[in-house]
């Protein structure tokens, strides 16, 4: 099974961590792109990080998580790398749109704005739901190649 790439700043630290060890205890291999603390660090550095990693390396990675204080920062900059497409969800039913119409390869969430049993939820329905492909097909191409 391949990898999930984690990261976040401060404000998604604890989020972050939660999400981390609950992977793990359902048995996937989490890659930590850090923080590593709740010291304030510039969130696009680490979202660039994960962001680069996942789209350069699709054999290796499924999927990218990304928390900041409200998921925007983070989600702004991981969609500033070519062939990333990160949806900011708040509910399941976007985490599940996310990926089976936007084929997202990165999902965003607030450490500040979001429970962490709503984000564990979102997470399982962004893992568990496929790309629909069909007529969603040539608009994730025309995303890619803009
Ligand atoms: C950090 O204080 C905060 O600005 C950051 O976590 C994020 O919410 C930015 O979008």
């Amino acid at each position: 099974m391949k990898k999930i790439a984690i990261g976040s700043d401060h404000g998604g630290f604890l989020l972050k961590e939660f999400l981390r060890c609950r992977l793990e205890a359902t048995g996937r291999q989490v890659v930590d792109f850090g923080c590593s603390s709740p010291d304030p660090v510039e969130y696009p550095e680490i979202a660039f990080a994960l962001a680069k990693a996942v789209a350069a390396h699709p054999e290796e990675y499924d999927f990218g998580i990304l928390c900041c204080g409200t998921g925007i920062g983070v989600s702004i900059a991981a969609n500033k790398v070519k062939g990333i497409r990160a949806a900011l969800c708040a509910d399941c039913f976007s985490a599940r749109m996310a990926r089976e119409h936007n084929n997202a390869n990165i999902i965003t969430l607030g450490g500040r704005t979001t429970g962490t049993e709503l984000a564990w939820e979102m997470v399982t329905a962004f893992l568990g739901a496929k790309f629909q492909h069909g007529i969603h097909e040539s608009r994730v191409e025309a995303l890619t190649k803009a």
